[in-house]
């Protein structure tokens, strides 16, 4: 009796802590945080930001300071990959470790009338990290499934929480992009429900308000971030932005404000948001627990033309297999662990789960993955890099074509290229619009990627290469042999799976799936947008379909 009261007064004193640690936190004090003996990670992903566009890159008329910085404190891996030239099938890989024939997150992405999404019986790096205690939480865009019962959400593979919209935002109708009244600058899939923000598996707003999104984003980023600091639990966030993808858009704060235009725009947008949540964590006194890692899902899109992203130095853009498509900016910052500098080691993001789990303590000895452990590149950059031979697949893979090229010792191979509009039907390269139909190269096409990056000259037929050149077929002969193929999961669909605010089967779809916020309303209204009537919070399917709002 004599010991637990005491043991009560304790424990009234650690909870009062903890609130008043609250509010100073969030104005941006010091919280006197124990040193956690596993880091925390945060793991921020750039939509379509190509290997050109951050004005560190030499992008002439960007800014992204905040990126720049961090670029430059930690270790910029200047020969890093995604295993897609497009979104999906690239993110799964981000967080299974995983080549997509593994996966099923192929051919293409996944859609708002997708029936499934990520297979649950993969493993993600936020399973793996829950394992060992952390907090885990996605904010933006999941893009790996949503499914009729919302089964294929981030909460069900492995994130605590989720803020955000599911997919891409122009797989809705364009409403609002900018302040002002300002339209989008793009037509978006006009047929389909309006994009819709998620909380946990709740729908808080359709359509989503852009112009507030990231600072939504950052709010919800910097309350987890301190609710886990003030519990003394190591976390992972996991920020997968809708910057810098079409339609760009901005808050009143960028709107307007790039000489780059909208996109610059959107891209300030990001850097700003990045630069909240790195500014929060150093307040917060945990800057030296925390490992930052940043990359892009693929490269930039250039089927806008002039309001497109920029692959620099690099051959075509999204949607190919060019280096332009697949290399992307990547940097990993953990200061006082990891020393500024550049590596040119050869590395994917499938790296990014095997690295991080072992940072984290957790085994991964019973996944099949495809990626390799890092850390010795990250804490040298002068070391070996770990991988030998990188494989990347087209938009749709194919079993019998196998993967379209391999890289090599600082070479790279192409046994098959393809063009995309993605990368502009236009364009003034011919091997990048989609005119140019799916090519076998026999012998395939070789370059020298540390002199040449742009793949401009095809070292194929000089005899010196002739080894290496057999290395690298036998290489992809054995890959292809030992790849195992999930059966394609993008192909199933079905409109009424598409998430509706209201209820999934109301009418006239899908205008009736809208569950505006009150201000966002008055203001469409203001400006003639037809809404449905979908009354929020009346009408629910299930119990996980409804409607509330900030
Ligand atoms: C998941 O299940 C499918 C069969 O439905 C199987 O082909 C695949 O290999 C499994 N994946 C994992 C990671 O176990
Ligand atoms: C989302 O779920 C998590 C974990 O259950 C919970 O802590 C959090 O408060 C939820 N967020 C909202 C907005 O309901
Ligand atoms: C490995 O397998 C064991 C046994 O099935 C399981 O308990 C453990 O959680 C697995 N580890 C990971 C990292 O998945």
């Amino acid at each position: 009796m004599d010991i637990i009261k005491p043991l009560l007064h304790l424990a009234f004193l650690v909870i009062f802590i903890g609130v008043s640690c609250e509010s100073s936190a969030l104005q941006g004090q010091s919280l006197d945080s124990q040193k956690a003996p596993k880091p925390n990670i945060i793991l921020i992903l750039a939509d379509d930001l190509g290997f050109g566009d951050l004005s560190s890159a030499g992008h002439p008329s960007s800014s992204s300071p905040v990126l720049d910085r961090l670029a430059s404190q930690g270790r910029f891996l200047t020969n890093s990959y995604v295993t897609s030239p497009i979104c999906s099938p690239s993110r799964a890989s981000l967080l299974t470790g995983r080549y997509q024939p593994r996966t099923g997150v192929y051919p293409g992405v996944f859609i708002p009338d997708n029936v499934f999404g990520l297979p649950h019986n993969e493993t993600t790096l936020a399973e793996v990290l829950k394992g060992q205690g952390y907090r885990t939480s996605i904010i933006g865009k999941w893009h790996l499934g949503v499914g009729r019962n919302l089964e294929y959400l981030p909460t069900h593979h492995g994130f605590d929480e989720y803020l955000g919209i599911p997919y891409s935002h122009d797989m809705c109708p364009c409403l609002k992009c900018f302040p002002n009244n300002q339209p989008c600058f793009d037509t978006c899939w006009e047929e389909d429900v309006s994009c819709p923000l998620f909380s946990n598996a709740s729908i808080v707003e359709q359509p989503a308000d852009l112009t507030s999104l990231t600072t939504r984003y950052v709010d919800g980023a910097l309350r987890f971030i301190n609710r886990a600091a003030k519990d003394k639990k190591p976390f992972f966030l996991y920020l997968p932005f809708h910057q810098v993808h079409h339609p760009q858009f901005a808050s009143r704060k960028f709107h307007g404000r790039s000489p780059r235009g909208r996109f610059g725009d959107a891209l300030a947008e990001l850097d700003w948001a990045v630069g909240e949540v790195m500014d929060f964590v150093r307040n917060l006194g945990i800057e030296k627990d925390t490992v930052v890692w940043f990359t892009s899902d693929n490269g930039p899109s250039l089927t806008r033309h002039d309001r497109g992203g920029c692959a620099g130095p690099l051959r075509c853009g999204k949607g190919t297999t060019w280096e332009g498509g697949v290399r992307v900016p990547t940097f990993v910052v953990w200061p006082g662990h990891i020393k500024p500098g550049r590596s040119h080691a050869l590395c994917s993001t499938l790296e990014v789960v095997p690295t991080l789990a072992r940072l984290a303590g957790a085994s991964v000895g019973n996944l099949t993955l495809d990626g390799v452990d890092l850390m010795k590149v990250l804490l040298n950059p002068d070391a070996k890099s770990p991988r030998e031979f990188l494989a990347m697949y087209p938009e749709s893979p194919h079993p019998e074509d196998g993967p379209s090229a391999v890289y090599h010792g600082g070479f790279k191979a192409h046994f098959f290229t393809e063009g995309n509009d993605l990368s502009d039907a236009d364009n003034y390269d011919p091997m990048c619009p989609s005119k140019h139909r799916k090519t076998r190269h026999d012998p395939p096409l070789l370059y020298d990627l540390l002199r040449d990056p742009g793949e401009r000259y095809d070292l194929a037929g000089q005899t010196e290469y002739q080894s290496l050149l057999a290395t690298m077929e036998d290489w992809r002969t054995s890959h292809m042999k030992a790849m195992t193929w999930m059966p394609p999961q993008t192909l199933k669909v079905d409109k009424f799976v598409q998430p509706c605010c209201t209820r999934s089967n109301c009418q006239p779809f899908p205008a009736c799936c809208n569950c505006p916020r009150k201000d966002l309303e008055e203001e469409e209204e203001e400006l003639g947008h037809q809404y449905g009537s979908g009354e929020c919070g009346k009408e629910e399917t299930n119990n996980i379909k409804k409607c509330s709002f900030f």
